[in-house]
């Protein structure tokens, strides 16, 4: 029997009536020693209610697996919610969206082109229930009906925005509950008669995602659902970023005054994002309308808490729209956290990648042409496909069905230009010294499309490649994932030959007490860090994100350890620790 369960017009929790003031933070973007301050700043914020995705990709990595601890252990973030006294809205997908790569579809799975996604496909509807099997069983003492803090749970996510086969919501639906989840379920749909005509399941609550145009787009929901509870599912308070465009923002007053709007319409919210957090080391998505463009690697979201979790204008201007309507803690709001002071970090240690790729990555050789990232068994990270190039001269090198996602190429060491899909390019003239020149091309995945008909496009070199209009065949295909940077041979900067390659920096910097920190990499161009083995994320001078957020509990007192991955070239061997965060230029 579900805990929670819905009248004419409202919720009823325990038979009681309820309404649900909650905020969306994503554990899996969010360092699990930081989970109980940001839970206990969703309640002190006058929330009842956080929400969670799960993310698919990361759980189950491989078929027949199930990774549950650090980011990824949800049962111990449903108990601290639980401790805080806060209830829970899961949205395990499968399907998430999220900014996340794949939209949280896992890369095994979207690999088979003939498996129709988010379909009644049994190809991907028993990977989904074998992966329930797996998952839910730890869940299920965490529902509310078990004395856990899980209230609902929501069935896909805006699956009317992608297809109309109920057949699979309804098989969705009968696996969750057949495995036990007994508690309400829901749908969520952009506020349009065709979306959630086509995204909802009858015996389900639908709800809306929206973030303006409160009165229209509760009218849509209430046209669609005569009776009932009304709930904004996602209450888009800010917006995300491709690398590129301006930094989004909204403005806190703005924001409230919609929440007041939903509030006083007697609806219930779900903020999101409350706190969005970071896409760390690889796991950002990206946007594929007319062309490719990934996010980056902050998911501040411009949310009530920021990405350091600080309470930011929103949060004390929601504190005060909530007050209006529920009781909200009466005690105080909690102030930023403390920062790192000001700390230059001097990278005087170098090894270049491309020399080194080999000790780094098992090469896998094809004799033909160059094989996808995902043939290769890659989730993310980079591929450097190695070939030599028989002829010479001047010529064009091509690339058939362009690369995914960025390529640089060498020829015998020597950068010769860059290709990116998102700019469609798929050659590049160059010229070959010598007939047997070696070619490098590093391939960078910049994250998997999380919207629309294009998730699971593969990454790599997606065809033949020519010069002079032949092909070159025989490839050494290197996996880079750069999850073990301890066979990195560093040497001192003095000694190892510049390079005008990719390179690894290595640089230490004491810390007397850990705090927050953001990473300034001023005169740095593109590529990935990492402190303490930890990857922060991809770095990119084209902005809008400047700097990279360092999570206190990924530094220690004493030394610790900067790496970076630096794609292109550097200005000089510096970078910065700075106490504020610089997420771009908004838009004028
Ligand atoms: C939709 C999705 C979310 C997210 C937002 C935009 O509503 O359901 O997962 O992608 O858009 O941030």
């Amino acid at each position: 029997m579900s805990a929670l369960t819905t009248s004419s017009d409202g919720f009823l929790l325990h038979g009681e009536p309820f309404r649900i003031i909650s905020g969306a933070m994503h554990y899996f973007r969010i360092h699990p020693d930081q989970w109980t301050d940001r839970l206990r700043k969703a309640r002190l914020m006058g929330l009842n209610t956080v929400e969670t995705y799960v993310p698919w990709n990361l759980h189950q990595p491989e078929p027949g697996t199930l990774v549950l601890d650090g980011f990824l252990d949800l049962p111990r973030f449903l108990r601290l919610a639980r401790s805080e006294g806060l209830h829970v809205l899961l949205r395990p997908g499968p399907y998430i969206c999220a900014e996340w790569d794949g939209g949280g579809l896992p890369s095994w799975l979207t690999t088979d082109p003939d498996i129709r996604l988010r379909s009644s496909d049994p190809r991907f509807t028993d990977a989904l229930d074998r992966y329930l099997d797996l998952l839910l069983p730890p869940i299920v003492p965490q529902l509310a009906a078990n004395g856990g803090p899980v209230i609902a749970v929501q069935v896909e996510n805006e699956y009317g925005a992608y297809g109309t086969d109920t057949a699979y919501l309804e098989h969705l639906a009968q696996s969750l509950r057949s495995r036990g989840i007994d508690e309400l379920l829901f749908t969520c749909d952009q506020a349009n008669p065709e979306h959630l005509a086509a995204g909802s399941l009858p015996g389900v609550l639908a709800t809306g995602t929206f973030g303006s145009r409160i009165a229209s787009s509760l009218e849509q929901l209430r046209a669609h659902q005569p009776e009932g509870p009304l709930m904004c599912a996602e209450f888009w308070i800010g917006w995300f970023d491709h690398w590129g465009e301006p930094h989004h923002v909204r403005d806190a007053d703005d924001a409230a005054a919609d929440l007041d709007r939903l509030l006083s319409a007697g609806a219930s919210v779900n903020i999101y994002m409350f706190h969005g957090g970071t896409n760390f080391a690889f796991t950002n998505g990206a946007n594929h309308d007319h062309a490719y463009e990934p996010i980056v690697t902050s998911y501040d979201y411009d949310a009530a808490l920021t990405e350091s979790g600080d309470p930011g204008p929103k949060y004390h201007a929601f504190r005060e729209v909530i007050a209006r309507h529920a009781p909200v803690p009466d005690e105080p709001v909690p102030a930023p956290s403390r920062k790192l002071p000001l700390t230059s970090v001097e990278l005087d240690r170098r090894a270049a990648l491309l020399p080194h790729a080999t000790a780094l990555a098992k090469p896998v050789r094809v004799d033909a042409d160059p094989v996808t990232a995902e043939e290769l068994g890659l989730r993310s990270g980079y591929v450097l496909y190695r070939t030599t190039v028989p002829d010479h001269g001047d010529g064009l090198l091509h690339f058939s069905g362009g690369v995914g996602d960025r390529a640089q190429v060498f020829v015998d060491g020597a950068p010769v230009g860059v290709l990116e899909r998102e700019r469609h390019e798929e050659a590049l003239p160059v010229r070959v010294p010598r007939a047997g020149a070696s070619l490098d091309v590093l391939v960078e995945n910049m994250g998997g499309v999380n919207y629309g008909p294009r998730i699971g496009a593969p990454k790599g070199l997606l065809g033949p490649v020519t010069f002079k209009g032949t092909a070159l065949r025989g490839w050494d295909c290197h996996p880079l994932t750069f999850d073990n940077l301890g066979s990195v041979p560093f040497a001192p900067a003095s000694e190892a030959p510049e390079d005008a390659g990719p390179a690894f920096h290595h640089g230490t910097f004491e810390v007397r007490a850990p705090a927050d920190t953001f990473l300034s990499l001023p005169g740095w161009t593109k590529g990935q860090a990492w402190v303490n083995g930890f990857h922060l994320g991809r770095y990119w001078n084209r902005g809008p994100q400047r700097t990279l957020y360092v999570p206190a509990p990924v530094l220690r007192r004493g030394t610790n350890e900067l790496v970076l991955l630096e794609l292109q070239a550097t200005t000089g061997p510096r970078a910065l620790l700075t106490d504020t965060p610089d997420l771009g230029p908004v838009k004028p």
